[in-house]
């Protein structure tokens, strides 16, 4: 009867999985640095299309931005002086606040707080901008954060009055 045990290393001096798998250490680090050489490249590329994507939306957002439309939003009879009024601007995803201010003056300013984007709601007997989710405080004339978390001003909306309405004709800068 013939001895089937296998015996470690075999009789020829290499382990048996090296008569399977016959690739030499030099081979087999080889191939690990050029793997490794491929996830880099990879991973790179994959990189630079993110930022070259960014980059691209950021310039098509500002092109947008430059050729918005003129809006009607209300008849000047429609928002008495301390009042406000919500309204979309240049479209449906960007939610806005027409302010009337004392003085005949009109303000507009995306009513995102830009803390973390809480609906934001003027306060004429404060004569404020508030922020109710942590308290911030927005001047109501130049949409400044005056307190609380929010790191930056309100993002402005040009306004024109024209045939007794208002309209918003731009982003302001
Ligand atoms: S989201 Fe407005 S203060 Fe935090």
């Amino acid at each position: 009867m013939a001895d089937t045990r296998v015996t470690h290393p075999p009789p020829d001096g290499d382990p048996l999985w090296q008569q399977d798998f016959p690739i030499s250490r030099y081979e087999e680090l080889n191939n690990s640095r050029r793997q490794f050489l491929k996830f880099l490249g990879l991973t790179s590329l994959a990189f630079f299309t993110g930022t070259l994507a960014t980059a691209l939306k950021a310039v098509f957002e500002s092109r947008r931005t430059t050729t918005l439309q003129p809006m009607r939003i209300a008849a000047v009879a429609d928002v008495p002086e301390g009042s406000s009024l919500n309204f979309h601007y240049p479209d449906e995803s960007y939610p806005a606040v027409l302010i009337h201010l004392p003085g005949n003056q009109y303000v507009a300013y995306e009513s995102r707080c830009t803390h973390l984007l809480c609906p934001v709601l003027y306060q004429h007997d404060k004569a404020r901008i508030f922020c109710p989710c942590h308290e911030g405080v927005f001047d109501p004339a130049s949409g400044k954060n005056l307190a609380g978390p929010p790191p930056r001003p309100l993002n402005g909306i040009k306004v024109e009055v024209r045939d007794d309405a208002v309209y918003a004709v731009g982003r302001a800068e």
